[in-house]
């Protein structure tokens, strides 16, 4: 059977953007593979290392919505990447065969060190981060792994890494493929991307109240100023939403009514929030459940991390082995 692996770090409340990015996906695989699915807790460190302090409560609520949506740590092992010290050895041993220049023209390490200027992200941690992420994924030799097309120029290093150390010691490990996450369109309130650090997200654990005042403020078509000017669906981020939630009728009306100004924004807006509303119910109702208790949220995760630890040994025990250790 195929071998998935995939991470998430710990922002805490997931959002729609999480929901349709990458956790349908995450549904769909846990009933065909055998899947890993960890918290990246490490990773967070490397863009911020100087505010631990959120890690453990964030793990809590990214696990807590990680359960509510469904995933089952009876078919998928759910765990926490720093309970599995192996993963730490591992990226040591990788380390020792990464060409420095390799991480220097890895694009996302670009952009990032561009965009995110506010962060000191001059580290060594940093520039590796993608060598951890090769150990993450060849620890459970993982087959294929779900991510969206940002994160593939880190499997292909991944890819890299391994021919590397297979050539260099011995054939031990897979060669992981991406498996691209089609995901559907989720724009954020402002029409950018959906994003905790925007302040622009529709979290999965808003109650309906909220859900309805953030989407009724949501931006439209800037060309409707007024009720009587028409507007364009596709310039509208409210329309993608649609295209996620409505029904087909619903997504012809609101077109139509757009173009023509016989519908208001506001009106448009209620007919696709109901819809996020009762999408949203079995969550919120099972969400509730383990709010209660927590505790079940920790056992679930020590659980998986003893399943995790007890098959990143078993790869960890044959590395040392080839490389004589
Ligand atoms: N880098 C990924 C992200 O930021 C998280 C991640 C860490 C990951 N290790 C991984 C994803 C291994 C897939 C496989 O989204
Ligand atoms: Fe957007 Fe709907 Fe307003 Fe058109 S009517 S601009 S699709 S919110």
């Amino acid at each position: 059977m195929d071998i998935i692996v995939s991470g998430m770090r710990p922002t805490g409340r997931l959002h729609l953007g999480h929901f349709h990015g990458a956790l349908v996906n995450w549904l769909r695989l846990q009933e065909q593979y055998r899947c890993y699915f960890f918290v990246a807790d490490w990773h967070a460190l490397t863009t911020d290392y100087a505010t631990p302090q959120g890690i453990n409560q964030n793990t809590i609520e990214m696990v807590m919505d990680w359960l509510s949506v469904g995933l089952d740590p009876a078919k998928s092992v759910l765990f926490r990447q720093s309970r599995v010290k192996e993963h730490a050895e591992l990226h040591l041993l990788y380390s020792m065969i990464t060409p420095v220049p390799w991480l220097e023209r890895n694009p996302t390490y670009k952009e990032q060190i561009k965009e995110l200027t506010g962060k000191d992200l001059s580290t060594y941690g940093f520039l590796g981060y993608p060598v951890l992420q090769a150990a993450d994924i060849t620890i459970y030799k993982a087959n294929k792994v779900p991510v969206g097309a940002d994160q593939a120029p880190h499997v292909e290093l991944t890819r890299e890494i391994v021919r590397r150390f297979n050539q260099t010691y011995e054939a031990i490990f897979p060669e992981p493929e991406v498996l691209l996450t089609e995901a559907q369109k989720v724009p954020g309130l402002d029409g950018r991307k959906m994003s905790k650090s925007y302040g622009n997200a529709v979290f999965l654990s808003d109650t309906p109240q909220e859900i309805d005042q953030k989407i009724s403020r949501m931006v439209t078509d800037p060309a409707r100023a007024r009720r009587s000017d028409p507007g364009e669906p596709e310039k509208c981020p409210v329309f993608q939403l649609h295209k996620v939630y409505s029904t087909e009728a619903e997504i012809a009306e609101v077109t139509v009514g757009c173009r023509t100004a016989g519908i208001g924004c506001l009106d448009c807006k209620k007919i696709m929030i109901k819809h996020v509303i009762d999408d949203l119910a079995p969550f919120r109702e099972k969400r509730s459940q383990y709010e209660n208790k927590p505790d079940d949220v920790e056992e679930v995760l020590r659980a998986g991390n003893e399943q995790a630890q007890a098959r990143a040994g078993e790869t960890m025990a044959e590395v040392r082995g080839v490389l004589g250790l």
